[in-house]
């Protein structure tokens, strides 16, 4: 049942190609908009909305800050993303123009359940982006947009987390489509972008056996950091939380940006820190911020594990090891840039003698508080 592979974890991450292109299937038309039909809310309530709030746990909630970007990029919607863990016990600002979005895999996660309730009690329009059909939290909602990873077996959270990704980017888009923004343009050229983004995945798939290598050759270590900008920062941050969870090793995960208002103090020689990259099409402000910091850590003994996208030479200088992942637009980036930390901290967690399909103290899905 496992196709193969050593764990179900493996098999997961190898099936994410067709886990992206499945989630994108049949929500392209011919014309290359969106058609989102299970989006049950109307057209004009879509417009109306004045504020995104999203609620989940986990990589989930990692799936939903990078949401964030994309939303307020392409519709220009102020949005909210929050553990839905704290959303519950503050008093959440929401109404009837309120769009509440839950990210769940397992549609079942009591906090995130008990949040689609708080929010549909103020009288807000929850949906659901979930990947089990039927489950507890579309059911509650007011739609559901699932995503078609299939059944996720691995308690650490893979194929889930790029189709979330994907099923954001589509709410995102759909609701820059409805409103019609002035981003129209960008809109369908990264729908376009969109479509091909299982190949890309596929080509990274492809390239793994030095990032294998690496993670075997730092299994003697205590602690990784981890770094990224903009949508890089929640790819930093999920990075770190599959190191932890795999490997039980202290990972975290930083806005590079941050570095000298404190973790910078963390850095000695030897400490291996990975850091994902921009693109220097773009927004390359980020992409030359990014690389001043990769230099700022190595300068003080870093060992630099730079993700980067092909042809970008301006960080080979400042690479102990370069690992490099397709050119996509800034914010697909994330569904490129995540899969070699999965591959980083499944192999680590393996050669550190980890059981990766069923780690300590976790279970798949969270049904009590
Ligand atoms: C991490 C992981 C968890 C889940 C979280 C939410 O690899 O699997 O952090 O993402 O428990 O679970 P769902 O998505 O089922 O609500």
């Amino acid at each position: 049942e496992k196709g193969g592979h050593a764990s179900f974890m493996l098999k997961e991450i190898a099936e994410q190609p067709k886990a992206v292109a499945d989630t994108l299937l049949g929500r392209i038309d011919a014309e290359g908009s969106l058609t989102l039909d299970e989006v049950r809310i109307p057209a004009h309530e879509l417009r109306e909305t004045d504020k995104v709030v999203i609620v989940a746990c986990g990589t989930a909630f990692h799936a939903g800050l990078i949401a964030k970007y994309a939303i307020e990029h392409w519709t220009r919607i102020p949005c909210e993303v929050e553990l839905a863990s704290e959303f519950r016990y503050r008093d959440p600002i929401l109404d009837q123009r309120s769009l509440v979005i839950a990210i769940s895999q397992s549609g079942e996660t009591m906090d995130t359940l008990m949040a689609v309730r708080h929010a549909r009690e103020q009288g807000s329009k929850v949906l659901a982006i979930c990947n089990t059909n039927g489950s507890t939290i579309p059911r509650e909602s007011d739609a559901v947009l699932y995503t078609h990873a299939g059944p996720e077996v691995a308690v650490a959270s893979t194929k889930a987390f790029l189709t979330q990704l994907v099923a954001c980017y589509l709410v995102a888009l759909y609701l820059g489509q409805v409103r019609g923004t002035k981003w129209g343009d960008e809109i369908r050229a990264v729908i376009r972008d969109l479509a091909g983004i299982g190949q890309a995945v596929e080509r990274v798939l492809g390239t793994m056996e030095p990032v294998r290598e690496l993670a075997r050759s730092l299994a003697g270590q205590d602690t990784v950091l981890f770094l990224g900008r903009h949508v890089g920062y929640p790819v930093a941050l999920e990075g770190a939380l599959k190191l932890k969870e795999l490997a039980y090793m202290h990972a975290e995960g930083f806005a590079a940006g941050e570095l000298k208002h404190g973790p910078i103090a963390l850095i000695e020689e030897g400490l291996p820190v990975v850091v994902v990259v921009p693109s220097p099409r773009g927004r390359s402000v980020l992409h030359d911020k990014l690389v001043s910091n990769i230099q700022e850590i190595r300068a003080r003994g870093a060992r630099t594990v730079v993700i980067a996208e092909e042809g970008d030479e301006t960080v080979t200088p400042y690479a102990d090891h370069l690992v490099r992942i397709p050119a996509t637009p800034t914010l697909l980036q994330p569904l490129v840039a995540t899969v070699p930390l999965q591959v980083f901290a499944c192999e680590l967690a393996t050669a550190r003698g980890n059981e990766v399909d069923q780690p300590r103290n976790l279970a798949k899905s969270v049904t009590v508080e």
